[in-house]
Formats: C-alpha cells, structure tokens, sequence
C-alpha cells in the first residue's frame, strides 16, 4: 500500500483513481469540480478494435500513418492491443455505447482510419458518457472512505527530494486550496492533468486547459518530449471554437470554400478524410487565401443528421445555425497536445515515482499528428498501466501509517511565486502571440518573435515587480506576485512556461512534420 496523489479527473484521473481505490490511500486533486475536464467535451467517440472484421494490425498502421512516422511503435502497439477491453471496461462500468439496428455497437468512422472503428454514445456525447460513469463510481469511493477528493484544488508544483540539484524522486505536491498554499506527501504523484489549449487564442478546450501538470513537471526538471507537436482540430467554429466533430465528417459531410467548391481533393486523395493535420492546414491555407474567412461544412445531406448529432446540434442552435439547414462556418481551433511528460510505457516519468498518463503525458502513440479518438483510449489504456506499476513500487505496508491527515504537511517550504515563469503580458497578449506564432503554420523569424516577447514580459514583470507591493492589484489576468497567487495568475504563469518550451522546440525542429509546419524551409516529411 502507498500513499498516491491523482491530478485531474478526466479519463485518465478517473481510471487510476478507480483502480488505485481500496488497494491505497489515494488522494485525488483536480482544479474545478471532479469530471470538469477535456474528456468531458470530447464528441466523437473512441478508437478500439472489437470484433473479427477489423484488425489491431490495421489500427497499428492507421496510427503509424498519421502520426507522420514519429511514433513509438511499440507504445502504439500497446495501445490498440489494449483498446478494446478498455472499452468492454467502460461498458462495464456503465458507459451507454449507442448500438446499430442489429444491436451490436454501432461504429463510426474518422479522419484516416481505414476502417469504422469508433465506438460512441449519445451519438457525439461519448466524453460526458464517460465522465459521467466514472465521476459517479469515484464519488461513491470517497462516500465510502475508500478516496479523498479534492475539487477546487489546484496543482502548483511537484516535490522533488535531491541529489546534487537533479530530481530524484517525487515527494508529494504543493496545491492552492481555499485561497491556501498546502503541500501534501505521497509515495507517488500520478499527473493527469490533460492539455493546455488555452495556450491559443482559438481552442475547443475549456478553460481549465492551462497545462499546469505539465509545466510543474518542467519546473520539477522532468523530461518532456515533442513539444512543436499541438493538433489543430479542422473544424471549430469561428469565435467560440465550438468543435464540430470529426464524426460528422466521418458521416459523410463535405468542407467547402466561400465560393462553395469542395477543395480537399486538390490536396489529399482522401480529401474530408485526411488526416487532422492535412485538414487543419489545407482549411488554414483555403481560409488565408479569402482573406481570413472561413470556409465552410456541408452536412446537409447526411440523413437524420440532427438526430446523429444532438449535442452539436444544440451547440450550434445556440448560434442560430443547423447542420440540416445551413453552411456552416469553421475554422481550425487548437485541440490537443501531443508532447507533454515524457513517459516509457507505464506512465512512468524520468523522475521516481512521478507519473503521467493522458494528455499531459508523450507517450509516443500519438508522434506528430494523433489518429482521431486514439485520446480517450490512450488515457484508459495507459492509467491501468500505471496503476500496475504503482502496484510493483509500492512500498508502505503498515495501513495505520497512510491517513489523508497525515499527507498534509505544513512544516514542507511552500513554493515562492518569484521563482514561477512569470509574465508581464496579459493571458490574452500571451494567446494572440501564441496563435499568431505557434499557430498552424510557424517560422524562425516568428517563434523568435514569440520568444523575445516572452523575454520581455518577464523582464518587464521583474521591474515593474521590484517597485512595487506584491498584493497583486495589478489585476488577475497577469501573472503578478501576490503573497497567495490567484488560480488565474498561476495559470498564466504556467502558459508562459509551456510556449517558451513549446517555442524552443518548434524553432530546434526545421522541417515540417505532422502538425509542425515550417513555411520558412523547403524540407518537409508530411505524408
Ligand atoms: C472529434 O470528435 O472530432 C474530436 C475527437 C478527437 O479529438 O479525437
């Protein structure tokens, strides 16, 4: 038995906690209320191979392809021979997945698999299902005793012991709590703290996506990977980044120019079903050469489409539109996170006893452009895999040792904000700049722009900070220095971190791959 920490409550979180549950003393900690999170947004559904008439040997492949090369083979292996029973598991505890007229799960189909294998509920409501399932089984642990939930408590920092200034080991965490600091202990740290959309002035993420897991794991000296790699999803619409799933794609809808001519068939012989990222780009370029408007999706000739698509179809009557009726606008908005922490196949991290599953963590399945709905299997897959290897670390045996009470320590140094990345610019300065230079397509010239500017909001921040009373009056949005930092300051501090992160690495990889493209160099690898 040990004393685990659990960051976030998507899928991920959910799983290890579930399955850590009565087995260890597990704490799980997440910034809003438990199921708010990415997972809860996703519509499409979720990539497995059940049955006889599809093979994991094809969703191999499929995953390989899009991910322009850049995979970890044998991590994308582990992937889809799991995908399956991962999802049984869900069913099992009680995800709906909707059923076709003979009864069995109905499949859908996605961008670049070559064969319907995306199993969904509520027809584009798989995430919410989920969520819903899983939150429900963990509030029923903590009623029990059996976990200790932390909501409207956030991730600040991981505690390392030391040997000569390298991070050994994880100690335990630091969290904002009730307007407190407070550090907990544990055996081990599981990160599932998902993305970090809110990077980007346009996402489909919600607003809890600010990276904190993985920017506390840089701070902790954590290894991360593949940080140029963030997928945009082709088809969000305008302004509110709204996401319209790829499924209706899948389900037959066409995307067209102003002039209202289908164009993907000049670009990819898969034309609507290409791969994300040739998607993202060809809507990004169509939508540059008519001076930034959009284009559009035509799903008006799928049948029963509203039906198909009842959540979408009441995001977008919240915007006057209907798939059945109208055109509809869409452009590409930031979506998911390929790089992150980096992890060998148990979410183990470079740091003892730190671990990260899901979004936050590069597992290698995903390489430079993840295969539509490989997200919420991935995060399944690799949370049970990681209870495993908790199971094989776990070192207290005494139960009488492990209370929550006792893993709150408030004789541990709290983290001093002074040392976080802080910056002078604005969480909307940050997001434009972000878009504007990390965005779709990227250059030196650009990411060196995005990188001075976030050399100046520092120094900025630093000058400014040294005349002046840390009560942090300045307002919310910038990362000032309050003796407690707001959740929203923390945030942005956290965003700053990971685009200077993210920018070093888009400048180190000069040629196009995946969702990385380079306009300022010839070389490219996009397949
Ligand atoms: C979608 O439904 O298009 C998003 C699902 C995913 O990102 O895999």
């Amino acid at each position: 038995m040990s004393r685990v920490i659990v960051a976030g409550c998507g899928i991920a979180g959910l799983t290890a906690a579930l399955r850590l549950s009565g087995r260890h003393t597990v704490t799980l900690v997440t910034k809003g209320r438990i199921g708010e999170s990415n997972t809860e947004w996703a519509q499409g559904g979720i990539a497995g191979v059940i049955g006889p008439d599809d093979t994991v040997d094809s969703h191999i492949a499929d995953t390989l392809t899009a991910g322009a090369g850049h995979c970890d083979p044998e991590a994308v292996r582990t992937l889809c021979e799991a995908g399956g029973d991962a999802i049984v598991s869900l069913a099992e505890a009680g995800v709906d997945f909707d059923t076709d007229p003979t009864g069995a799960w109905a499949r859908g189909m996605e961008g670049a698999h070559s064969y319907p294998r995306i199993f969904h509920s509520g027809g584009d409501a798989t995430g919410r299902a989920i969520s819903t399932a899983l939150a429900e089984k963990l509030r029923a642990e903590a009623a029990a005793g059996r976990v200790t939930l932390l909501e409207d408590t956030m991730l600040v920092d991981i505690l390392t012991s030391e040997n000569e200034h390298r991070p050994v080991r994880a100690t335990g965490i630091t969290v904002l709590r009730n307007g407190r600091m407070e550090t907990l202990t544990a055996d081990a740290v599981v990160l599932a703290t998902g993305g970090a959309g809110q990077l980007f002035a346009h996402t489909t993420n919600p607003a809890a996506a600010t990276g904190d897991g993985l920017a506390a794991a840089i701070r902790a000296g954590a290894e991360v990977a593949d940080l140029e790699f963030f997928q945009f999803h082709p088809t969000a619409l305008p302004g509110p980044g709204f996401l319209i799933s790829e499924a209706v794609r899948g389900a037959g809808a066409l995307l067209l120019d102003e002039q209202g001519r289908r164009f993907m068939y000049e670009v990819d012989d898969r034309a609507e079903l290409a791969s994300r990222d040739v998607v993202a780009l060809a809507l990004h370029r169509r939508q540059a050469a008519q001076d930034g408007r959009p284009c559009f999706l035509d799903a008006r000739a799928i049948p029963n489409v509203e039906a198909k698509f009842p959540s979408i179809t009441a995001g977008l009557a919240a915007h006057g539109l209907a798939l059945s009726r109208d055109l509809i606008p869409v452009t590409p908005a930031a979506h998911y996170f390929m790089g992150g922490v980096a992890t060998d196949r148990d979410g183990r991290t470079s740091v003892e006893g730190l671990f990260a599953i899901g979004e936050v963590a590069c597992t290698g399945v995903h390489g430079a452009n993840r295969l539509a709905s490989n997200s919420l299997v991935e995060g399944a897959v690799f949370a049970a895999r990681a209870v495993d290897a908790i199971d094989a670390q776990s070192t207290h045996t005494n139960d009488a040792d492990l209370a929550f009470e006792d893993s709150v320590n408030h004789e541990l140094p709290l983290p001093q904000f002074g040392s976080f990345h802080q910056t002078a610019l604005t969480r909307t300065e940050l997001q434009a700049l972000t878009w504007a230079h990390l965005g779709v397509e990227r250059t030196a010239v650009g990411l060196r722009t995005l990188l001075d500017r976030l050399g100046e909001g520092a120094r900025n921040h630093r000058d400014h900070d040294s005349g002046s009373a840390s009560n942090g009056a300045r307002g919310e949005d910038r990362s000032t220095t309050p003796a407690v930092p707001s959740v929203k300051a923390l945030e942005t501090a956290n965003l700053a971190l990971i685009a200077e992160h993210m920018a070093r690495h888009a400048l180190a990889r000069e040629h196009s791959l995946g969702a990385h493209t380079r306009t300022d160099t010839t070389l490219t690898s996009h397949t």
